[in-house]
């Protein structure tokens, strides 16, 4: 063997790592996000929370968005609706006497227990009727000025609260906050 190849193989040995070297970084960057996406927190993170811009409900008017698979209303109630809520008793409330509601385990379903906002003009529930799971009708509907479930009249109040009817148990009320004046996080 010449000198002169001699330097040839090692320049090439030295190319021939430098490769393998570049390849193996390649496939870790590669791999990883993969990984990442498999990972399922990280997938469930990003499907579980959204934020809605409720800038443009009114008052006296509720938008429904889709959250999870299942519609969540968000109504913006007015003065009478808040005080017709507020005075309702607990006594009153024959059905169910639960909050129902994810921000608060184990309250009492007082209105002030149930609404995001301490004036009580923000109420955010699951719109899925808790006997068969329904989409109950809003805007005042039924006989207590809240929602009404036409599948088997379950009557709800102002709060989202069972009076009457075969369903169980108030709407759910799910993890929710403002994070600024217009925009409500879910989950
Ligand atoms: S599903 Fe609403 S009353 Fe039965």
């Amino acid at each position: 063997m010449s000198h002169a190849e001699d330097h040839e193989g090692t320049r090439r040995d030295f190319l021939y790592y430098a490769t393998a070297g570049a390849g193996a970084v390649a496939t870790g960057a590669a791999v990883w996000p993969l990984v990442n996406q498999m990972n399922p927190s990280a997938d469930v993170r990003a499907l579980s929370s959204i934020r809605v811009d409720v800038s443009g409900v009114e008052v006296g008017s509720q938008l429904t968005v889709k959250w999870l698979g299942k519609p969540v209303f968000i109504r913006r109630r007015t003065e009478e609706e808040i005080a017709a809520a507020r005075a309702v008793s607990l006594d009153d409330l024959t059905i169910d006497k639960g909050a129902q509601n994810a921000n608060k385990p184990g309250a009492d379903a007082l209105d002030q227990n149930r609404t995001l906002d301490e004036a009580g003009e923000w109420l955010v529930m699951i719109g899925v009727c808790t006997h068969l799971g329904c989409v109950p009708i809003g805007n005042g509907s039924g006989e207590f000025g809240g929602w009404f479930c036409p599948c088997h009249g379950s009557h709800y109040d102002a709060a989202g609260r069972i009076r009457k009817g075969p369903a169980p148990r108030n709407l759910d009320v799910p993890v929710a906050e403002f994070v600024d004046e217009t925009t409500i996080k879910l989950g």
